[in-house]
């Protein structure tokens, strides 16, 4: 089966956060908005996804629902890491949960108090700050990547190390692959990072739901799967960000030791899955490889065409093709405008909805913006071209 990504689908009306917020947040504007600061997709699931929901729909009664319940949920978690990651573990380790930054709070909570530190490398998922210090009340350390001048970034491992060395910084939390400067870590890497958190009896909570979004040839690998002592980590995954399925809140916390796993669902309670979910995701996991084949090829196609037209269009933007992802971080400071200016530029004038890289890094992220990609190319194309309108007076 193909499936047609470039086809434009109007979401307006489906209460999407991306599209249907412009309307009741947005004063009215002359042309269309093009919203690109969600991670969502703007593509129709795979069909076997689709036609699973519609048996679940069908039957017409949506009562109490568990994961447990149907021993093919977690055994279709265990299968896809097992056989595209080479990582196994068994299926009482798969914990679900109703988003994945519900369980990165829980395990936040369960295991540092109050004003603790929290190690992050920024720039990072925002959302991950957020949890951390406002619903958690913990503290963000800050262990900032290192930035290359291709504008490749890497772990700075001996603050990685000093920082964890401090007993008042109990949990490092991982990115992995990396929202928003996609990097996929490589081997060694991340064996140094697990190396490093179990010397100093960090927990490293790695959230790995871009995981089955990469370019062609990259590999990714779980941090978990690197390593025979797995009692410090927990791997936080989900089909949302693979299989356009965020709706649905279907994510699930890996946690192989029994230990931590006990000490992890005594807090978390149990979560329930609406039916909806179970049956998305056993489809998803079961039959969704070809789709989700297709949607890496068509992204790996819309970020060539997005950086090759910041070549032509806008040279002074600095952008490194994300090795996973379909998320771009785009360096405008070269332009020497104020960061208020840059925001005004693409959000008032091109009408296209960025996220500003404060977001992600509120220290360094001035000048940023982070553009979420997974549209059809024809309207990312028009984005593009109105950002680079935007700016086209700069003689630069
Ligand atoms: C790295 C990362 N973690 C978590 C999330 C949110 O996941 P969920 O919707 O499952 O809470 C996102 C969404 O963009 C993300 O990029």
């Amino acid at each position: 089966m193909k499936y047609d990504f470039d086809r434009v689908v109007d979401r307006y009306g489906t209460y999407s956060a991306k599209w249907d917020s412009i309307r009741l947040l947005m004063p009215p504007a002359q042309k269309p908005i093009i919203p690109l600061m969600v991670a969502d997709m703007d593509f129709r699931t795979a069909q076997p996804i689709l036609d699973a929901m519609h048996r679940v729909a069908d039957f017409g009664m949506y009562g109490y629902t568990a994961a447990w319940a149907e021993p093919e949920y977690a055994a279709s978690v265990v299968r896809w890491f097992k056989e595209r990651f080479a990582w196994e573990f068994s299926p009482e380790a798969v914990v679900y949960s109703n988003g994945t930054i519900e369980a990165l709070n829980c395990a936040v909570r369960t295991f540092s108090n109050v004003g603790d530190g929290v190690i992050l490398c920024r720039p990072v998922y925002g959302h991950f700050t957020q949890a951390i210090e406002n619903e958690c009340h913990r503290r963000v350390v800050d262990c900032h990547l290192l930035c290359d001048e291709e504008g490749r970034y890497s772990v700075d491992f001996d603050q990685l190390e000093a920082l964890c060395a401090d007993p008042a910084n109990r949990i490092f939390v991982l990115c992995s692959p990396h929202n928003p400067v996609g990097r996929v870590w490589e081997k060694e890497e991340l064996r140094r990072m697990a190396a490093i958190c179990k010397a100093h009896d960090v927990l490293l909570i790695s959230d790995e739901v871009h995981c089955d979004i990469r370019r062609k040839g990259v590999a990714h690998y779980p941090i978990a799967s690197l390593v025979r002592d797995q009692t410090n980590i927990i791997t936080l995954t989900a089909v949302n960000k693979s299989f356009n399925l965020a709706g649905l809140q279907c994510s699930n916390a890996i946690i192989p030791d029994p230990f931590l796993r006990a000490r992890f669902k005594r807090e978390f309670g149990d979560r329930m899955p609406t039916p909806f979910a179970v049956a998305a995701l056993i489809a998803a996991y079961g039959q969704g490889g070809e789709w989700l084949e297709q949607v890496n090829d068509y992204i790996d196609g819309n970020i060539d065409f997005a950086l090759d037209f910041l070549k032509q269009n806008l040279p002074w933007v600095k952008a490194c093709r994300p090795q996973g992802t379909y998320i771009l971080w785009l360096d405008f400071s070269a332009c020497g405008l104020p960061d208020a200016e840059i925001h005004a530029r693409i959000y008032d004038r091109a009408l296209v909805l960025a996220q500003d890289g404060v977001v992600h890094d509120p220290g360094q992220g001035q000048c940023f913006q982070r553009l979420c990609v997974p549209c059809a190319r024809s309207v990312l194309a028009e984005a593009l071209g109105r950002i680079a309108a935007a700016f086209a007076d700069l003689k630069l």
